[in-house]
């Protein structure tokens, strides 16, 4: 038997929570890669930071309209089941869990999970409603699995602290794994949306991580003023009239909330346009320890 053919694929949640059952009585832990699908290596590098920590990986590959404002791209979302199921047998995942929308979110369908503070800033003042999306079908998928354990990438940071503060709110019996940002050969960020990107557009791209990875060396050789950064980050970001930039942000890890000196590190998160395409990068600042608390 192929790997292919080893990967089961469950498209209702009923039958889901059928086989969720069976496991638990079988003493196995499931482990959980969601995601929307148009999948790269992001995705598998997620897939197999969970070996050794579960019985049975699965990955969901759900498009979550309730995560998409009117006027974004939940129509024109990149989709390739075959493809996916084929990344996801190669990297040792063993379940896939693809359910409809209608069974998801069936008629009369009127819950919704918000996680306050941390859904506010950064994304969150662009994409109205995004985090609330996240996190309701986020619980609905730890819910109808019944994972252990799950995995999420650090290129979505907020998304990941997000999680994590419902994880902990909900007292939620899931472990957490994040994985660090998979890029490609000249830096960029892997991510589903760069399949919409024109060659043109994909040049213009490469400027972000270089414009990150500028910022953590200029941090660790002492710029710990997280003004005249940001400031500086802009500008280069701007340099290239492709480029439009939404939001750049300096903020403490934990909260989200804007640093004013870096001390002792800082997450650098970004929003830049490459003509239609939103794309969203982040970096970890670290001061070094002589100069920290100095602005
Ligand atoms: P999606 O964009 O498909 O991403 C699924 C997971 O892969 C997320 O945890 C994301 O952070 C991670 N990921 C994406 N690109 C990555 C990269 N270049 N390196 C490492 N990890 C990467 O994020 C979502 O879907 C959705 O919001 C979801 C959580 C599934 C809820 O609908």
């Amino acid at each position: 038997m192929s790997k292919v053919q080893s990967l089961r694929v469950i498209r209702s949640v009923a039958e889901m929570v059928k086989y969720r059952r069976q496991l638990a009585s079988a003493g196995k832990r499931l482990g959980l890669v969601p995601t929307m699908g148009y999948l790269h290596q992001g995705h598998t590098s997620l897939v197999k930071l969970l070996h050794g920590k579960c019985e049975v990986i699965a990955a969901s590959i759900f498009v979550n309209p309730m995560q998409f404002g009117p006027k974004e791209d939940f129509t024109h979302y990149p989709r390739d089941m075959a493809r996916d199921v084929q990344l996801l047998a190669e990297a040792g995942c063993e379940l896939v869990f693809n359910p409809s929308a209608g069974d998801m979110y069936p008629n009369g369908f009127q819950t919704a999970l918000e996680v306050a503070e941390l859904s506010q800033p950064l994304c969150g003042r662009f994409r109205s409603g995004h985090f609330r999306g996240v996190a309701t079908v986020v619980l609905k998928l730890f819910n109808v699995t019944g994972c252990s354990v799950a995995a999420f990438g650090l290129k979505d940071y907020q998304q990941s602290v997000v999680i994590k503060q419902m994880v902990c709110d909900l007292n939620l019996d899931v472990d957490l794994v994040f994985g660090q940002t998979v890029r490609e050969a000249d830096g960029l960020a892997m991510s589903s949306r760069n399949s919409y990107l024109s060659p043109e557009e994909r040049q213009w791209a490469r400027l972000i991580p270089q414009t990150l990875m500028w910022a953590r060396e200029a941090v660790a050789a002492g710029q710990v003023n997280a003004g005249r950064l940001k400031t500086e980050v802009e500008a280069r970001l701007s340099s290239d009239p492709g480029l439009k930039v939404q939001y750049v942000e300096v903020v403490y890890p934990e909260t989200l909330i804007p640093v004013e000196v870096i001390a002792p590190s800082a997450v650098l998160a970004v929003a830049v346009f490459a003509g239609k395409t939103r794309l969203i990068d982040n970096v970890l600042l670290e001061a070094p320890l002589e100069t920290s608390g100095r602005a």
